[in-house]
């Protein structure tokens, strides 16, 4: 029987025991567990790097010793930094702009390091804001989707962080989960590489968010804020090495996946 272990609250990853205990009879890690944002990683670069490196490493090394067939974590397309080129495309990333996008990178490193030295296959999966049923709208450092689509069905005016017209690779979760799958069943051969896992398109926030108000029929202004630090001004993949080497194959684009996303959160709220 194969069995997959879907890593995203065991307790704590910080503790290497946990992590051992948790690889027990399993063939499969999908691991997912980090701190996200990138405007909290800067407030917390000691805390990012225990959780996201520390316990990353810690799953990987329980991985190894507990003989698992593949190892599948979550990267993030932060690691381009601040490099310029559109669509980004894995070999050419920039300089890193936050402590977030450097523990992604590290963890990279490790999953390299990791298939060279003790042949565990493992598969680096840079997801583009992923976006999707069940994501949390609440907080300062939640993901733009869901919290403008609460704001707008309270009553409340979203306020953009710059001038809007920064760009996103918007993924919908399924083709993340799809990607997953699709790595547990790849060749050795693509082990030891990260994939950027997106659809492929490019959105403008603005644009989003005047197709959030018509979905929702609502006519509102947004507000104008500050731009984030850290934070990249265009990002769209290049989606075809894990097309070739994964079997990737998205199946939503951001039309489909943002009208499933809002009818859940219609539904949901
Ligand atoms: N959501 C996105 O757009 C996006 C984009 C790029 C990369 N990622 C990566 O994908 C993964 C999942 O992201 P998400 O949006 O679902 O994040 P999330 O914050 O919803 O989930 C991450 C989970 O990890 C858990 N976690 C953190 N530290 C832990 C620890 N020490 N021990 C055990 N559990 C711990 C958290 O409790 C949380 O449940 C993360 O690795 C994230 O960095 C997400």
């Amino acid at each position: 029987m194969t069995v997959f272990l879907f890593i995203t609250s065991i307790s704590d990853i910080r503790d290497l025991d946990t992590c051992i205990k948790a690889c027990e009879d399993v063939d499969f890690i999908l691991h997912q567990a980090a701190w996200g944002s990138v405007p909290r990683s800067i407030e917390m670069p000691l805390f990012y790097n225990e959780n996201n490196i520390g316990g990353t490493l810690n799953m990987m090394e329980a991985a190894r010793r507990s003989g698992i067939k593949k190892f599948v974590y979550a990267s993030s397309s932060s690691v381009y930094g601040d490099h310029p080129i559109l669509p980004k495309v894995e070999g050419q990333e920039g300089n890193l702009l936050s402590p977030y996008a450097l523990t992604k990178r590290v963890t990279e490193e490790y999953g390299k390091l990791y298939h060279k030295l003790y042949g565990l296959d493992t598969y680096g999966l840079r997801y583009f804001n992923v976006f999707g049923r069940r994501q949390d709208p609440d907080g300062a450092y939640a993901a733009v989707i869901p919290k403008f689509i609460k704001m707008l069905i309270n009553g409340e005016t979203p306020t953009i962080n710059g001038d809007g017209k920064q760009s996103r690779d918007f993924t919908y979760i399924d083709n993340v989960v799809e990607a997953n799958l699709k790595a547990c069943l790849a060749p050795s051969e693509a082990a030891g590489n990260a994939f950027n896992i997106a659809y492929g398109g490019r959105e403008f926030l603005l644009d989003i968010y005047y197709d959030l108000c018509k979905a929702l029929n609502i006519e509102r202004e947004p507000n104008f804020g500050p731009d984030r630090p850290g934070d990249i001004k265009h990002s769209n993949a290049d989606i075809s090495k894990a097309k070739k080497m994964l079997g990737y194959d998205p199946e939503y684009d951001f039309e489909a996946g943002i009208k499933l996303a809002i009818d859940w959160y219609k539904e949901n709220l």
